[in-house]
């Protein structure tokens, strides 16, 4: 089966983005010479799987599309009209639950997957599809927005693997989801 794996940047109060989607708090702070994993993160994985609302604030990235790797957007309301004629070939939709959509990509041979996007992480670790998280957390409390964990169907242990600071401030800690047999 493919396994999904989190790399996330979390406030310290634990909001992904503000409630208007604003990444301003993200950007802050000067990360220059600091390696948070982002490379090795992407040549570890075979695509990465996204939430519409992710894919719609990447879209309005000024930076163009980031992402060399196939992407699949998660979404029931989008249609194929809605991915930009550059990114065809390069960004597919689907509609399927969490477990069939990791069948799929199973019979196509990836192995693992970016799991990225505030629900769509949510339900992929509801569903015990996540594998392990790296978090790194920003030294900044914005107060509200978008929380990177919501309600849990029942307590899903962690073992934490590793924690790495960086003269930003920054905090990057890497938890494995502890499955039950
Ligand atoms: N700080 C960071 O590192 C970081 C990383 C990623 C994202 N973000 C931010 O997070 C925000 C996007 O989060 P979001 O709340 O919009 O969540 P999301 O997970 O990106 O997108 C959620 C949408 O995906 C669709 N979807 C399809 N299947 C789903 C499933 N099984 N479970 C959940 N959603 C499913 C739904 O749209 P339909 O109605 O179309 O089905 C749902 O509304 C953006 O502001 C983005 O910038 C921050």
């Amino acid at each position: 089966m493919t396994t999904g794996h989190v790399f996330i940047a979390t406030s310290l109060d634990g909001f992904i983005a503000r409630r208007d989607d604003d990444l301003d708090w993200l950007m802050k702070h000067s990360t220059e010479g600091e390696d948070h994993g982002f490379v090795a993160m992407m040549a570890s994985v075979d695509g990465l799987i996204m939430g519409k609302g992710t894919f719609q604030q990447v879209l309005s990235f000024e930076q163009g599309w980031p992402y060399e790797k196939p992407v699949v957007v998660m979404s029931r309301s989008l249609r194929e009209k809605d991915i930009p004629d550059h990114l065809s070939g390069r960004v597919r939709l689907s509609d399927a639950t969490p477990k069939v959509l990791m069948n799929q990509l199973n019979t196509e041979g990836w192995n693992r997957a970016y799991v990225d996007g505030e629900k769509v992480i949510q339900s992929f670790l509801a569903e015990g599809l996540i594998e392990d998280i790296l978090l790194t957390r920003i030294p900044i409390l914005i107060g509200e927005g978008l929380s990177l964990f919501g309600p849990v169907p029942h307590d899903i242990d962690l073992e934490h693997l590793e924690t790495q600071s960086f003269p930003s401030g920054m905090v990057s800690s890497k938890y494995r989801v502890i499955r039950e047999l």
